[in-house]
């Protein structure tokens, strides 16, 4: 294994120094670092932060190989900075049995770009009808402490508070898709001014916090982990904010996107923007990211959802939800932060890592830890070319938008996913 001398870096935003990193693990931190048979790094200007970690990530396979699979959206999540994504539920076949899970996470071991960490589905099918088999996903290899039916609701309340007592037993965590589906039969876009301009279908905000309200009394009830999926309006925050107050085990997300773009990016009719939920309002964005900077929402979570171009260059109506995320979220996460390292750290690593159970993860460089890191250059700008993108879909809503930061350098374990700003493999 190489070592790698890695100098003159900002450790979260730190005073700059050097890290050594031998047999996978940082092996000093401390200025003027030597090391003859070490690879050096010159890291002037750059921050390194613990590797970040992503609690919900589409990667398509199996099923869906054209859009994304295992190894290019592990490229995808390498080249953003991430050393560890939780991979979605709702391939096809489902990962609803111990076998599609640990098919998914052998193929993360194959690729060896980050730590993919499959997550179960809830119900067999995401059909909203039957517990699957939580327990052998639990007991499998691939160690599932995550449920979801992401892309679907379990609304049935029972369903719900059955699967939460289940994975109670091994402090497992059900992580809610919030959209009450009778508030959102047909629905295109956010419920508002802009969608009765447009004529389309909107998804009232109401339609998620009802979920989310119902959820948290669940898990008072029951006493179990419940997790908040892609958190998208300013109820939605007041109602979290409540449900912590009171002590309930609940945690939330909220992604890159519904921190920046509004429902007035439906205006252009580009299904790019079409996205579940919907983009929200510019008051909605505020409170998100008021949230996020408290606490109330704990983690910035991608929800990257790569579609094939003929699922999303069509109709509005006809397009599937879902927007690309991984490449670009820390570069938004400056752009609405600014170079805030603790709490980027914090909100993109330490606190999905601890969510997700994922030791080695989301520990601030420091000798003996497990060698999971990245290294951002805050200075540099970049255009965003969707056809320069890792993953094998286009659908970026930051298209040739131009946003700070660039990921120079990523390692998982001690060995380069990235350098140079290039992967490595
Ligand atoms: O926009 C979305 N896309 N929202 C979801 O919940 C699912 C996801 C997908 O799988 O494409
Ligand atoms: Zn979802």
């Amino acid at each position: 294994m190489t070592a790698y001398l890695i100098t003159n870096v900002s450790v979260v935003g730190g005073e700059p120094t050097d890290l050594l990193i031998r047999d996978g693990v940082v092996a000093a931190v401390g200025d003027g670092l030597a090391a003859d048979d070490a690879t050096v790094v010159d890291a002037t200007g750059l921050v390194a932060l613990p590797g970040l970690v992503d609690l919900h990530t589409h990667l398509r396979e199996p099923g869906r190989e054209d859009a994304e699979t295992v190894e290019s959206g592990s490229r995808a999540a390498a080249l953003g900075g991430y050393t560890a994504v939780c991979a979605m539920a709702n391939t096809s076949p489902v990962a609803d049995t111990a076998g599609v899970v640990e098919q998914v996470w052998r193929l993360g071991r194959e690729a060896g770009l980050v730590d993919v960490q499959p997550i179960g589905a809830v119900t067999v099918g995401l059909a909203g009808e039957r517990l699957a088999e939580l327990g052998a996903m639990a007991d499998s290899a691939a160690g599932v402490r995550i449920f979801s039916d992401d892309g679907h609701c379990v609304s049935d309340p029972r369903l719900m508070r059955r699967a939460l007592e289940y994975v109670k037993a091994f402090d497992g965590v059900i992580a809610q898709h919030a959209e009450e589906p009778r508030l959102t039969e047909g629905a295109q876009m956010h419920e508002g001014e802009v969608s009765t301009r447009l004529g389309l279908t909107g998804w009232p905000a109401v339609a998620e916090e009802a979920i989310i309200a119902r959820d948290v009394l669940l898990a008072e009830h029951v006493g179990s982990r419940l997790h908040v999926c892609h958190v998208s309006t300013a109820g939605s925050v007041e109602v979290l904010r409540q449900a912590k107050a009171r002590g309930v085990r609940v945690t939330a997300e909220v992604t890159p996107h519904h921190l920046l773009l509004t429902d007035a990016k439906a205006e252009s009719y580009d299904p790019v923007f079409k996205v579940n939920p919907p983009l929200r309002t510019a008051a909605d964005i505020a409170a998100l990211r008021e949230a996020l900077a408290e606490g109330v929402i704990d983690i910035i979570a991608t929800d990257h959802a790569p579609h094939a171009v003929e699922d999303k260059e069509c109709e509005w109506a006809y397009a599937r939800p879902g927007m690309l995320g991984l490449e670009t979220a820390l570069s938004i996460a400056l752009d609405v932060f600014g170079p805030r390292w603790d709490l980027i750290a914090e909100r993109m690593s330490r606190t999905p890592a601890r969510i997700a159970g994922l030791t080695g993860h989301g520990v601030d460089p420091a000798p003996g830890v497990p060698a999971n890191l990245t290294l951002v250059d805050p200075a540099a700008r970049r255009v965003i070319e969707p056809a320069e993108l890792a993953s094998r879909s286009r659908n970026t809503p930051y298209a040739r938008m131009t946003l700070p930061g660039r990921i120079v350098a990523t390692f998982l374990r001690g060995e380069p996913t990235v350098l140079d700003g290039k992967a490595v493999k």
